[in-house]
């Protein structure tokens, strides 16, 4: 703690005591009082610095008036010009072997203190084995701070004697077990081998030195080396602390001033509290430096020299610049705290030059930031919290642990620096004082100042003319006009007549030159836009429609798929094994995706493909028009449907694709064609025999008749036409399209639906009464019949340009005219007159308005097969009577043959009642069976 007086009255009770010694200069008691004048560097001018190479400072002094009191009067003896001079204090013996100064700045732990040398050489005595070194400290204002002894010798103990006590205290003992161990041996180490440290703290002391054993322990005389004969005590640190002893204290010494120390404005009483010391210590003021017992002893910052530059500094260390106020050579920095050393130019080891600088390296030396970038070299982490340099203040100031730390050229404020011009810093013209404090976790510290170029200069503040103009307008933008340069800123004028500013190449361009490029650039920028917007769009559309199309295929795939299999288990539950369900892919694949040179029919539900498989089966892939659910039932149906049916006359489906909207069916392929084709085709006419025609017809009819009654379930077909007739390579019959079919449980014999069918083949009684019957695909089944008596198509053009229905025309002519008249010629010529006559009869019964007079498809099949089984008895007969032949050769000849005789039958018996007749026998068959169960 600093006792202080507030400066502006310290300085007026200085005052006021040198008046009062003035007064009392002319009293009795004057003599020491008119010499304590308030000493000051012109009263002390006389008086010696120093004494050979050590200095010393006032209160201490060689000769009268240039001492505080006779405690401190230094002896500076150099009566043996041949060795350099000894200082002693002024007891004449006791030397002093360091500088006496005051404290520079910053001296936080303040201490005031005089090193000196001790040496006592003890002779040894035989006989006398105790010995004894007391030490006093010389004065009142004197007292131990800390003593370090070696003391060499052999074989005694060392005690600390404390007389009021009358005890010892052991320090240590020295022991010499070999004789040849020398003075500078046992020093080295000093253990306790010949040589023992001490060290001694805080007051006076005495030394008791108890010497060992008898002499004729010891080796003889002669053997012995000198450290045998004496005890060397000798220093290596002594420090004494002095003070001003007048008062016991700071307290006392304010409380009377008469002889107060601490007369330099700016001093502090610093009380010693780290002993029990009395007196006091003066001190200067934080950021002063100076010799507080001396008037105007205490003064500020006045290390910097602006002017000290030599021209041929080197000013930098490697890469790293070293500008001035800092600099290596001697001459080339302005303060000694800038002093740095390149310890290696190639590795720019760059430290600070003052002892105990090597624990930092210099990163980098910023003028214009007023910063040093450092790295540690060691863990030593405090750097720059006291001053660094004897005399100096602490000019360099940052966190602990921070890589850089501020820097001021002087610790003064910028007012205290221009006032002394030549110790002024801020030399350049353009330059400006700044003041530079730094906040440490504690307080803001105020370090100094430094310099600074003016906005709009660059350079360094700190030799004349450093600070620089800097040219703005080599910034590019700075002006949206035309930039001036002027000294220290810059002014922007508009862009001259008929130009503009262009923010591309920023400067004045001329108007059109500047809208054709910006229009050049806007247009190609929004081009490109435009143009990435739309490939982004497209990009985004294909991929939402992919998804689309995905995620519809996953959709239909789930709906057909569940009504497919409700179908399916509903009725069989082998079916799904024989039905294999396809990708759409893999059809796509099979016709060249749907490409419409693959289309070979489209049917009444849609078109049919081609398509051959990756196994190489060839397929008919039926791809309904996409209208409404209606149409995905019926193909379900037909899935299901066909899915369970197995028999040589109907087409056989392969399997199904249920990831488009209506599934895709999947069919063996049959290369020719449908009846409707064979017998309509006018370039391809009589290539199906009549044999064909009711071997077809007989198929066909079984087809039926195993749908309805045969199957697990009655399937009605519901559109039976010859179009649905399909042939085989070898013209076998393949009943297909079951869109419309319907499965109806076996004791079902109708139900109600939609009318549906095609008009030639409709039932009228389904048609108007909405019942279907299994009677409704005989009704069908009978205009096929009549298809291939007449070779005609169901709906017809007359030779009177009519529209005429066939059933309708068929039933009506055979009423008016002779068979042989309406049947078509191929027929006629074909087939005998029971065939005609048997086949138009079956075909009449088919087509009656009311289903319950028509045959069931069974009988139409039975008595079908029994017209043919005549015709081909009759066939073997003929065969009999010929020659052995091939059969298909005998079977055209009796075709031929029969048709002959056919003919003449028919020509004979023509009359339509005998017809009549026998189509009455033939219906009487047919009900009485129809009673039945089937
Ligand atoms: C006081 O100082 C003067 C010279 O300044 C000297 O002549 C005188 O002897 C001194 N008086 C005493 C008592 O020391
Ligand atoms: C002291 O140092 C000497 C060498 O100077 C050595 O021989 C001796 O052993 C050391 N003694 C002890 C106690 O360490
Ligand atoms: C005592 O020790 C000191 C320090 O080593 C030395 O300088 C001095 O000469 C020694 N004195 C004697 C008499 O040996
Ligand atoms: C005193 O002894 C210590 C070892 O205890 C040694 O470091 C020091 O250098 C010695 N001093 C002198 C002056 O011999
Ligand atoms: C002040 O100290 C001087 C001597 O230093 C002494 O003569 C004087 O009596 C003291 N005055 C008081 C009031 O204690
Ligand atoms: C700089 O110049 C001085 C003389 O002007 C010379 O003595 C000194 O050696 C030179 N220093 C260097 C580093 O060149």
């Amino acid at each position: 703690m600093k006792m202080r007086v507030p400066d502006a009255l310290h300085c007026v009770l200085a005052l006021l005591f040198l008046w009062m010694a003035m007064v009392q200069a002319s009293g009795p008691q004057r003599s020491r009082a008119a010499n304590a004048t308030a000493p000051s560097a012109a009263t002390l001018a006389a008086c010696p610095k120093g004494c050979g190479d050590l200095r010393f400072e006032y209160p201490f002094g060689v000769g009268g008036g240039c001492f505080r009191q006779p405690d401190f009067e230094l002896i500076c003896d150099h009566h043996d010009k041949t060795m350099p001079p000894r200082l002693f204090l002024h007891d004449g013996t006791t030397e002093v072997i360091d500088d006496i100064i005051t404290p520079g700045f910053g001296s936080y732990n303040h201490y005031q203190d005089v090193d000196i040398q001790f040496s006592h050489v003890i002779t040894l005595k035989p006989g006398l084995n105790e010995y004894t070194v007391p030490w006093k400290a010389p004065g009142r204002s004197f007292s131990l701070d800390t003593a370090y002894f070696n003391i060499t010798g052999c074989d005694f103990d060392i005690y600390q004697l404390d007389r009021d006590l009358n005890t010892g205290q052991r320090l240590c003992t020295v022991r010499c077990p070999n004789e040849q161990i020398t003075d500078l041996m046992a020093r080295e180490s000093c253990n306790g081998t010949g040589c023992c440290s001490i060290m001694m703290e805080g007051s006076d002391f005495e030394l008791k030195f108890i010497r060992h054993g008898v002499e004729k322990d010891q080796p003889p005389r002669h053997k012995r080396s000198t450290l045998w004969n004496r005890i060397n005590v000798t220093s290596w640190h002594f420090g004494l602390t002095w003070t001003i002893a007048d008062e016991s204290s700071c307290s006392a010494a304010l409380d009377n001033m008469t002889n107060y120390a601490c007369v330099s404005c700016h001093s502090v009483c610093m009380p010693n509290n780290l002993r029990s010391i009395i007196g006091y210590m003066c001190a200067c003021d934080e950021g002063y430096a100076g010799n507080a017992y001396i008037t105007d002893g205490c003064h500020r910052d006045k290390g910097y020299n602006p002017v000290q530059q030599k021209s041929n500094c080197t000013r930098n260390c490697g890469n790293i610049s070293v500008p001035f106020p800092f600099g290596l050579e001697e001459g080339c920095f302005a303060r000694e705290s800038f002093h740095l050393k390149c310890t290696d130019m190639t590795s720019s080891t760059l430290q600070f030059g003052y002892e105990g600088g090597d624990r930092q390296y210099i990163t980098y030396i910023s003028i214009s930031e007023g910063h040093v970038g450092f790295e540690y070299t060691s863990n030593y982490m405090e750097p720059f919290f006291r001053s660094l340099v004897d005399n100096e203040p602490n000019l360099y100031r940052g966190l602990g642990q921070s890589a850089s730390v501020q820097w001021a050229v002087a610790n003064l404020t910028c007012q205290e620096a221009r006032l002394n011009s030549s110790g002024y810093a801020c030399v350049s013209v353009n330059s400006i004082c700044l003041g530079v404090s730094s906040t440490n976790e504690y307080r803001n510290v105020y370090i100094g100042y430094r310099c600074m170029c003016k906005d709009g200069f660059q350079g360094n503040p700190y030799i004349p003319s450093g600070c620089e103009d800097i040219d703005e307008c080599e910034t590019p933008g700075i002006c949206k006009g035309v930039c001036h340069n002027t000294i220290g800123s810059h002014n922007c004028t508009a862009c001259p007549r008929k130009t503009e500013y262009d923010f591309l190449a920023m400067k004045c361009t001329s108007t059109k030159r500047q809208s054709l490029l910006l229009g050049i650039v806007i247009g190609l920028s929004v081009g490109f836009g435009i143009l990435l917007l739309i490939i982004i769009a497209i990009f985004l559309i294909r991929r939402w429609k992919l998804d689309i199309k995905k995620q519809l295929r996953r959709k239909y795939f789930k709906k057909n798929q569940g009504l497919l299999l409700e179908q399916l288990i509903s009725s069989d539950e082998n079916a799904s094994d024989k039905t294999k369900i396809f990708s759409l892919a893999e059809l796509q694949k099979a016709t060249n995706n749907f490409d419409h040179t693959r289309i070979v029919g489209r049917g009444g539900h849609g078109m049919v493909y081609k398509g051959i498989l990756s196994d190489q089966r060839v397929v008919a892939i039926k791809k309904s028009k996409v209208t409404a659910q209606i149409e995905i039932s019926q193909f379900i149906n037909e899935v299901a449907i066909l899915s369970q049916i197995n028999q040589r006359n109907i087409v056989k489906l392969f399997g199904c694709c249920l990831e488009t909207e209506v599934p895709l069916l999947v069919y063996d392929f049959i290369p020719n064609g449908s009846l409707f084709g064979v017998l309509h085709n006018p370039n391809n006419n009589s290539s199906l025999s009549w044999d064909d025609c009711l071997r077809i017809a007989i198929e066909a009819a079984g087809a039926l008749s195993y749908l309805h009654s045969a199957a697990s379930v009655s399937i009605f077909h519901r559109d039976v036409k010859s179009t649905n007739i399909l042939l085989d390579g070898n013209y076998t019959t393949k009943v297909s399209d079951f869109g419309a079919s319907r499965l109806v449980p076996i004791d079902q014999t109708h139900v109600m639906t939609n009318i549906q069918g095609t008009f030639g083949y409709l039932d009228p009684e389904y048609y108007h009464t909405g019942i279907l019957n299994e009677k409704s695909d005989v009704y069908s089944f009978g205009t096929v019949l009549v298809e291939l008596l007449l070779r005609k198509e169901p709906i017809f053009t007359t030779d009177s340009g009519l529209k005429q229905n066939l059933s309708n025309y068929f039933l009506w002519e055979i009423r008016e005219k002779p068979l042989a008249e309406i049947v078509a010629a191929q027929v006629l010529k074909e087939a005998t007159k029971e065939e005609i006559s048997g086949v138009a009869c079956v075909a009449e019964i088919c087509l009656r308005l009311r289903g319950e007079e028509r045959p069931t498809m069974k009988q139409v099949e039975m008595k079908l097969q029994h017209l043919r089984l005549e015709r081909l008895r009759m066939c073997e007969l003929a065969a009999k009577d010929e020659d052995i032949q091939p059969l298909s050769t005998v079977q055209s000849q009796v075709g031929h043959r029969s048709l002959a005789t056919a003919a003449r039958k028919v020509g004979s018996s023509n009359s339509s009642s005998e017809r009549s007749q026998n189509c009455y026998s033939l219906e009487q068959e047919f009900m009485s069976s129809a009673t039945l169960p089937r």
